[in-house]
Formats: structure tokens, sequence, C-alpha cells
């Protein structure tokens, strides 16, 4: 047994969507949550820039003594993923891997593939659905205006929909069997997206199979909590848009939302 938390980190309040089936599936495990409004979004920056973002965020929860750490962003994932695992003590896992094993598991023949503007240009979706299946045939479009609608709470509005129906006009006309949503913004823009996709194309939400993974770990290595959960979400900028999206998304499941400082920021 270990009653110590979870550390999860995104660009922003996406991360979120990873919290909530972490809430669902695991519920003695807490959780602390960084959004990193501060420096939001992540998906036009460099990827140098970005690894040195999530490493001092990985610094900040080893101090708060997290025992498994989930890189919650599918951006800081493909940019950041194995310098972080090799700079920090503890277990780091991403959503990249699961999300394309999910995708893989669905038997689609024709994936999908939504993310930021930095994930696609990586192709890290890509290398891994094929390291995985070299047969399968992959379909991916940078979203990057869809990341901001989710952040400041605009999704259930016509600008929303309007959004998603641009965004998606492509795979109207190159249809998928399965849509990988790469970006962990896009499981709040669900309802959205079927409208404009219909019920046909499976949509693959990367945090269940995350989770699954994360409970796989704290189970092989007998790491499980045995006591109540405690949920505590920080930001690194104004944190209206993470305690809404959290008021939203988790329904209010949270203990505290704080500001958070990190050393060497301005
Ligand atoms: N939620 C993030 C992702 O999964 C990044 C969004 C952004 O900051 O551009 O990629």
């Amino acid at each position: 047994m270990d009653n110590r938390p979870i550390g999860v980190m995104d660009s922003g309040l996406g991360g979120l969507s990873v919290v909530r089936v972490i809430q669902r599936e695991l519920p003695n495990e807490s959780v602390i949550f960084v959004g990193d409004e501060g420096h939001f979004p992540y998906g036009t920056k460099p990827q140098e820039l970005i690894r040195q973002l999530v490493l001092k965020i990985g610094r900040f929860l080893e101090t708060r003594s997290v025992k498994l750490m989930v890189i919650a962003c599918n951006t800081a994932t493909a940019a950041a993923l194995p310098t972080v695992q090799k700079k920090l003590s503890i277990q780091v896992i991403g959503v990249i891997n699961p999300g394309a094993t999910a995708a893989i598991e669905s038997k689609a023949k024709r994936i999908g593939v939504i993310a930021t503007d930095s994930t696609t240009k990586d192709g890290a979706y890509v290398r891994e659905l094929q390291k995985l299946n070299p047969d399968v045939k992959v379909v991916s479009k940078a979203t990057q205006p869809l990341v901001a609608i989710v952040e400041h709470g605009k999704t259930g509005t016509v600008e929303a929909q309007k959004a998603v129906d641009e965004q998606l006009a492509s795979f109207v006309q190159q249809p998928v069997d399965a849509l990988i949503l790469g970006c962990t913004h896009f499981p709040f823009l669900t309802n959205e997206i079927k409208q404009k996709l219909g019920t046909n194309v499976e949509l693959i939400d990367p945090a269940l199979e995350t989770v699954n993974q994360v409970k796989k770990i704290l189970t092989e290595k007998q790491l499980l909590s045995s006591q109540p959960a405690s949920y505590r979400l920080y930001s690194t900028g104004n944190r209206d848009d993470l305690i809404a999206g959290a008021d939203k998304w988790l329904q209010g499941h949270y203990d505290s939302c704080n500001n958070l400082m990190i050393e060497g920021d301005n």
C-alpha cells in the first residue's frame, strides 16, 4: 500500500479528461494536478521549450512526493517523455502509447488522429500506430484552434460546433473508422465531434487506456492507496479557466485549486 498521490500535468485543463477517469477507475488514488496555464498553449511552441516546461513541473511533483507522474498532454508526451523519464527519479508515463494501443485494439483499419500542431508535426502517433500495426492506415490532422475553445470554456456553444465542423471537414472526404482524440482537451468536444462525424466513427479517448496502465503499474508494484482520495489542483497562470473546467468536468469533485509559481519562472 502507498498513499502518496499521483502527479498529473497538462498545458491547461485538458488533463482533467485523465483525472476524471482516475476518479472513476481508481477512486482511492489522490491526485496533484498541474495545469500550465502560464505557458498555454503548448501546441504552438518549440519542442525544446516544452521539454523544459514539463521537466520543471516534474521536479515540482517530485518535491510533492508523488509516486507516479502522468503526462496528461499529448504534445508534452511527444516532446518530452523520454527526457523526463531519464531525468526524474519517479516513473513517468504519457498518453500517446495508450491512445495508439486503444486505437489498434478497436480493430479500425483507417485511423484518424486529431492533435495539436506540435504533436502532428512530430508524427508521434503515426510512428506509434505503425509500430503496433504496420498495415494500419493513418490520417493525421492538426486541429490546434479546438484547444482554445475548450480551455476557455466554450464547449457546447455555436462557436464550438462551427470550429469542429471546419476543422474536421477533411474527414468527410477521407472517412475513417476510428478517430483518436490526440489532445487531452478534445474529449470535452465529444458531442460536437459526434454531431459532425456521426456515430459510425469510433472516438478513442486515450485517457481510459492511460488509466489502465496506471492501474497495472500500481497493482504490480503494490503501490495502490488504501485511504480516501484528495484532489489538489494547481495553475501556473490564471486559475479561473481551470476552476471553471474542474467545476464542469470533475463536477466540482476537487479539494483545492491554487496558483503555483514554479522556481526560475517569471
Ligand atoms: N492538451 C494538450 C495535448 O494533449 C495540449 C494543448 C495545447 O496546449 O496546445 O496535446
